[in-house]
């Protein structure tokens, strides 16, 4: 389900590698959620995941800055939705208003989709021509 493919690649290798690493720690969440593991445990990797993840889009965005790129506003919006997603779900597991489930993999399995594959994917030719590789 979060397995890296080719087909994410943007052509820049440092943000590939980040791309990878947060599809990394969505398969530990998945694994551990098929396992059942505790609650604190999956609590841990959620919040691993926000912050590896909001760290990546501070890169992301830095150089949207550095580089003038013209679809900026709208996606620095994308990364803001989803760390009000992931908030809100971080304060509804610790308050016990929901018990995770598989809707959470599939909002996480759809926004890689659209956002790697759409989304940043549209910055790939102007980082590369700013001689990103
Ligand atoms: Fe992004």
């Amino acid at each position: 389900m979060f397995e890296w493919d080719e087909k994410y690649s943007v052509g820049v290798l440092s943000i590939d590698n980040q791309h990878k690493e947060i599809l990394s720690i969505m398969g530990r969440l998945l694994e551990a959620m098929k396992k059942g593991q505790a609650s604190e445990i999956i609590a841990g990797i959620i919040h691993e995941l926000e912050k590896y993840a909001a760290s990546h889009f501070q890169k992301e965005e830095f150089f949207f800055h550095r580089f003038n790129y013209i679809g900026s506003s709208d996606h620095i919006i994308e990364h803001q939705n989803f760390k009000d997603k992931i908030r809100a779900l971080k304060s509804d597991l610790h308050s016990g208003k929901i018990t995770l489930s598989f809707e959470l993999l599939n909002f996480l399995k759809d926004w890689i989709d659209h956002h790697i594959l759409v989304i940043d994917k549209a910055y790939s030719e102007c980082f590369r021509l700013n001689g990103l590789k």
